[in-house]
C-alpha cells in the first residue's frame, strides 16, 4: 500500500471549564497515492476540525491533544510554525467551502497565486505569473488572462472556487484537502468542479482527501469512506460496500436519508434528533440516543469490529465472540 497520508488516533480538544472538550476522538485514517478518501459525515460532526488539523490551522482555542499524522517523512502535530509554511501549498493544499475565506479581496487573483508559487519555487516574477496563467487555464477559466488582473469580488462563486483549486493546485501539492468544496454552489456549477478535481487528479497524480455531507458527492468521487459522528470516525469502507451493505446504524441512517432519485426534493427519512457538542457527549456510545437498535450494552463505548475485509465499524451489533482487533480508528 502506497500512503501518503496517515493518521492515527488523532485528538483535538478545546478547554473548558470542565477540562479539555475532544473535538476529534482517536481518528485514524489513510490515504493512498493517487485516491480518494471521503470523509462524511453531518454538520457539527469534527470534519473541518479534522481537516484544519492537517493543515496546522486550528483556531486559536482548539489544540493538537494525542494522535500523530504523517504527510511523507513529516509527523506534524509536533512540527514548528515556520516547518508549515513550507509545507502548506507545497506538499498538502486546502481549498474551503467559502472562496473568500482564503482569497484575499484586496489583492488580484494574479497577484496572490504568483505571491504563493514564489513562496515555494526559486523562479522570476516573470514565469511565476506564466504558471498562474497556466492553471487558471488549466482549471477552465475563461479570459484567463484578464482575470489575472481582477479582483475575486468581479468573479461568480463557481470562478472564484476554480480560481481557488487553481491556487491549491498550483505548487502541485502531493494532497489536496478539499472542504466541502461545492457545497456553496448550484446543482450544475457543483458537477463541473467535481468533474474538474476528478481529472486534474488524474492529471497531476494527487491524492485526495473530500470532506463532504453529501453521500451523493462521496458515491461520485471516492474510493473509501470514513464516516464521522460526534468527532469519532463511526464506520470505514470501500465506496461499493459502504452502500451496498452500509453497517453503522448512523451509516444507514445518513443513506436512508438521500433524496429519493426519482424526486430530488423527496427525502425519504432522516435521523431524529441532533449531533452532540464536545461539551455534552453522552457517555458510551455516541449514537446511542439517536439510534433505534440502542441497547443495554450501549451505555460502554463500543469497539472497532472488522465485519470483513471491506469495512470496519464502531458498534456493538457486530461484536460476536471474536473481540475486536483494535481500539480507536
Ligand atoms: N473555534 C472553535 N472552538 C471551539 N469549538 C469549535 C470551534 N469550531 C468548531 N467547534 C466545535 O467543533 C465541533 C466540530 O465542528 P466542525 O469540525 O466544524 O464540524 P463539521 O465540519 O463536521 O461541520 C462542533 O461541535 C463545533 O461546535
Ligand atoms: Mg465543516
Amino acid at each position: 500500500m502506497n500512503e501518503v497520508l496517515k493518521v492515527e488516533d488523532l485528538e483535538v480538544g478545546v478547554p473548558t471549564e470542565q477540562g479539555f472538550a475532544n473535538i476529534v476522538n482517536g481518528v485514524s485514517f489513510s490515504l493512498e497515492k493517487g485516491k480518494t478518501l471521503g470523509i462524511v459525515g453531518e454538520s457539527g460532526c469534527g470534519k473541518s476540525m479534522t481537516s484544519l488539523s492537517l493543515m496546522g490551522l486550528l483556531p486559536p482555542a482548539v489544540s493538537y491533544r494525542g494522535g500523530t499524522i504523517n504527510l511523507k517523512d513529516n509527523e506534524l502535530t509536533s512540527i514548528p510554525k515556520k516547518a508549515w509554511r513550507k509545507l502548506r501549498g507545497k506538499d498538502i493544499a486546502m481549498i474551503f467551502q467559502e472562496p473568500m475565506t482564503s482569497l484575499n479581496p484586496v489583492y488580484t487573483i494574479g497577484s496572490q497565486i504568483v505571491e504563493l508559487i514564489l513562496n515555494h519555487r526559486k523562479i522570476s516574477k516573470k514565469d511565476a505569473y506564466a504558471h498562474a496563467l497556466k492553471m487558471l487555464q488549466l482549471v477552465g477559466i475563461p479570459r484567463a488572462e484578464e482575470v489575472l488582473h481582477e479582483y475575486p469580488h468581479q468573479l461568480s462563486g463557481g470562478m472564484r472556487q476554480r480560481v481557488m483549486i487553481a491556487m491549491a493546485l498550483s505548487c502541485n501539492p502531493e494532497v489536496l484537502v478539499a472542504d466541502e468544496p461545492t457545497t456553496a454552489l448550484d446543482v450544475t456549477i457543483q458537477a463541473q468542479i467535481l468533474e474538474l478535481m476528478k481529472s486534474l487528479q488524474e492529471e497531476l497524480k494527487m491524492s485526495i482527501l473530500l470532506i463532504t455531507h453529501d453521500l451523493g458527492v462521496v458515491a461520485e468521487m471516492c474510493d473509501k469512506v470514513v464516516v464521522m459522528y460526534a468527532g469519532e470516525i463511526v464506520e470505514e469502507s470501500t465506496v461499493i460496500e459502504l452502500f451496498e451493505s452500509p453497517k453503522h446504524p448512523y451509516t444507514k441512517g445518513l443513506i436512508a436519508s438521500l433524496p429519493d432519485i426519482e424526486d430530488e426534493k423527496e427525502y425519504l427519512s432522516s435521523i431524529p434528533g441532533t449531533v452532540p457538542s464536545p461539551t455534552d457527549m453522552p457517555p458510551g456510545c455516541r449514537f446511542a440516543p439517536r439510534c433505534t437498535f440502542a441497547h443495554e450494552q450501549c451505555r460502554q463505548a463500543p469497539p472497532v469490529v472488522s465485519v470483513n475485509q471491506e469495512s470496519r465499524t464502531k458498534c456493538w451489533l457486530y461484536v460476536k465472540e471474536e473481540i475486536p482487533v483494535k481500539e480507536g480508528m
